[in-house]
């Protein structure tokens, strides 16, 4: 009897032994769980834009085309950055972003991919890489994403590049659209001003809105709009809607890096807003730098060896 009340006890504490680290296992678990969860959005993906949009928490998104803006725009918490084929505008010089080759972009992407820990980052398919056929288009994808290592890609157009499109994605590279201003298609439209005003036009980017959710983009970037029509696509489809003048009743905002830093004073749309005078304040201490020079201030005693 004795003997067998001691197996029961044995084994009740055994038990209990085990359910005791039962809990601390699953308290352990629970913490990991948890630090996890305060650490959110440790790597953002497409994924993780999908869940945002779906948790009504907005996108910032900007552009960068070096390592070294890259790296302190992604430290500064930018959820996605994009590569954008504006590098042919503001870093290039040219007048419009038709000449930026596929090259040049990789070039970009890779620096930029080298100075980004967190962020996702899209590149631009430049002009011409991917209009001809769908071909040509995933052959083009796979070299930003094999040569640079980007995450994703973005397309200017919609019903017009639908195969090229639904190639891509096909290969297992993430697509994101771009409808309203495309300017890539700058000397079809002869104009910058806002796009799809007329009815027949706002009718038609809702239609390529819908195609480009349905062959699986991951996400839209809706350029120079009425911002009543963004809205609308907005609520119509349950991808990312990134707006760049197209209002705030979007899933998330995108502005050129260069334009929120004022480096360019001509450059002035209703929808920029400049959060440094960068042109100016480079300015002053280049004329600074010169001037010390000049007046044999620098290099001072303790700036030599
Ligand atoms: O190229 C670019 O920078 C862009 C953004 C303006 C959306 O496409």
């Amino acid at each position: 009897m004795c003997h067998i009340a001691n197996s029961d006890t044995l084994s009740y504490l055994n038990k209990a032994k085990n359910n005791f680290y039962d809990i601390k296992l699953k308290k352990l678990l629970l913490q990991t769980r948890m630090s996890k969860a305060t650490n959110k959005y440790s790597r953002i993906t497409t994924r993780t834009l999908t869940e945002m949009k779906a948790k009504g928490e907005k996108i910032a998104m900007l552009t960068a085309y070096d390592y070294t803006m890259a790296g302190i725009i992604d430290k500064a918490g930018i959820d996605v950055i994009l590569v954008g084929d504006s590098v042919s505008n503001v870093v290039a010089g040219h007048e419009t972003t038709l000449p930026i080759t596929l090259d040049q972009m990789i070039y970009h992407a890779s620096s930029v991919v080298r100075g980004v820990k967190r962020a996702l980052i899209i590149v631009d398919l430049p002009f011409g890489t991917y209009q001809a056929d769908s071909k040509e288009a995933l052959r083009s994808a796979i070299r930003i994403m094999k040569e640079a290592g980007a995450h994703a890609v973005k397309l200017e157009g919609g019903s017009q590049i639908q195969d090229s499109i639904e190639r891509i994605i096909q290969a297992g590279i993430p697509v994101m659209g771009h409808l309203g201003l495309t300017p890539q298609s700058i000397y079809k439209f002869g104009t910058y001003n806002v796009r799809a005003k007329e009815d027949s036009e706002a009718e038609q980017l809702i239609i390529d809105a819908q195609m480009l959710e349905k062959v699986g983009c991951f996400g839209i970037v809706l350029e120079k709009i009425p911002a009543k029509l963004a809205k609308k696509v907005a609520h119509m489809v349950n991808i990312p809607i990134i707006g760049i003048g197209a209002g705030a009743q979007v899933d998330g905002q995108v502005l050129v890096l260069n334009d929120i830093l004022g480096m360019n004073k001509e450059f002035s749309p209703r929808f920029l807003r400049r959060y440094l005078n960068l042109d100016d304040e480079i300015t002053k201490a280049i004329k600074s730098y010169a001037n010390d020079v000049k007046k044999q201030d620098f290099p001072n005693n303790k700036e030599q060896y």
